[in-house]
């Protein structure tokens, strides 16, 4: 499906911004994404669902080969990443990536953590990048947080920073680990909604969540792996309400009521082997 949400016009160029063909990476003998092909359109959103372990981290590592392919093709922008001849930093700085842990530098500011990184890789001068650091900390509602220290910031404030430490450096396309996995309940809404302006702006996006109604309302589509392979994929709204796949509707039966499923599995280990009665309340 052709994409034309974004800002801009596609300059010429129809081809997606992220393809990925059969796409195979193992560790050692763990066969772990066994051919893998997607596309992702300009301005896209594409939400990656799936049971731990299925390999989500590992696709996304492999799209900035953090992780080197063992087999398969990666373009971005219509770079090929994975051409032995292609200039890897290069084509790296068009992708950023935010994880689930911020990594920011305690000993220096919010401001200092922006900046580092686009005068150290980018040669940016001094006064420009601060500039690019005031402009990204407004755009993820933080310019007040400029000269505060990571850890006087909360959860949320410290993935916002890095959500905007990433867009200091000019991506074209920006790639999501479960970046609010780490935090509080109460924390999640104001990443998301930082996202969400982030995705309405144009930005392409691969985000891997367990956020099944930021996937809804705005990915685009929602692709579902599991055992290193995509099992299915569609517009948000079908993957989500109306899984084809008995496997998918497995995922999110357990996903949108956890409770549900873990209680029974782990009943049996439970039992008293002394012969003794659980105490009251459950309590271990
Ligand atoms: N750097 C690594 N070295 C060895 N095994 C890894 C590495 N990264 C991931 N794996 C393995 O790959 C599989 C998929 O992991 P991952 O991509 O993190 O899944 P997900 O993000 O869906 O939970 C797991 O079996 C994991 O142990
Ligand atoms: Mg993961």
């Amino acid at each position: 499906m052709p994409q034309t949400t974004g800002t801009g016009d596609t300059m010429g160029s129809d081809r997606p911004e992220i393809e990925i063909r059969g796409l195979h990476k193992s560790f050692g003998d763990n066969h772990v994404l066994r051919g893998i092909d997607l596309d992702v359109g300009r301005g896209e959103v594409v939400c990656v669902i799936g049971p731990s372990g299925s390999g989500k981290s590992t696709l996304l590592r492999c799209v900035n080969l953090l992780e080197e392919p063992t087999s398969g093709q990666v373009f971005v922008g219509g770079t090929e990443l994975t051409d032995p001849d292609v200039d890897i930093d290069a084509a790296r700085r068009r992708i950023g990536m935010v994880f689930q842990q911020f990594n920011l530098f305690p000993h220096i500011t919010v401001t200092g953590n922006l900046t580092l990184p686009q005068r150290r890789v980018l040669g940016t001068d001094k006064e420009r990048a601060a500039a690019v650091a005031r402009e990204n900390l407004d755009r993820v509602g933080l310019a007040a947080k400029a000269d505060a220290y990571p850890a006087q910031l909360s959860g949320g404030q410290q993935q916002r920073v890095a959500i905007a430490r990433a867009l200091s450096m000019g991506p074209d396309v920006m790639l999501f680990d479960e970046p609010t996995s780490a935090l509080d309940p109460e924390l999640v809404g104001e990443v998301l909604s930082v996202m969400r302006v982030l995705a309405g702006e144009g930005m392409t996006m691969m985000v891997v969540t367990h956020e099944m109604s930021f996937a809804r309302e705005v990915a685009d589509r929602v692709v579902f792996m599991d055992g290193g392979v995509i099992v299915e994929q569609g517009p948000a709204e079908q993957v989500v309400t109306r899984p084809r796949h008995e496997r998918t509707r497995n995922f999110l039966d357990r996903v949108l009521d956890p409770a549900a499923v873990e209680a029974p599995a782990e009943a049996p280990a439970e039992t008293p082997a002394d012969g003794e009665a659980p105490p009251a309340g459950g309590q271990r």
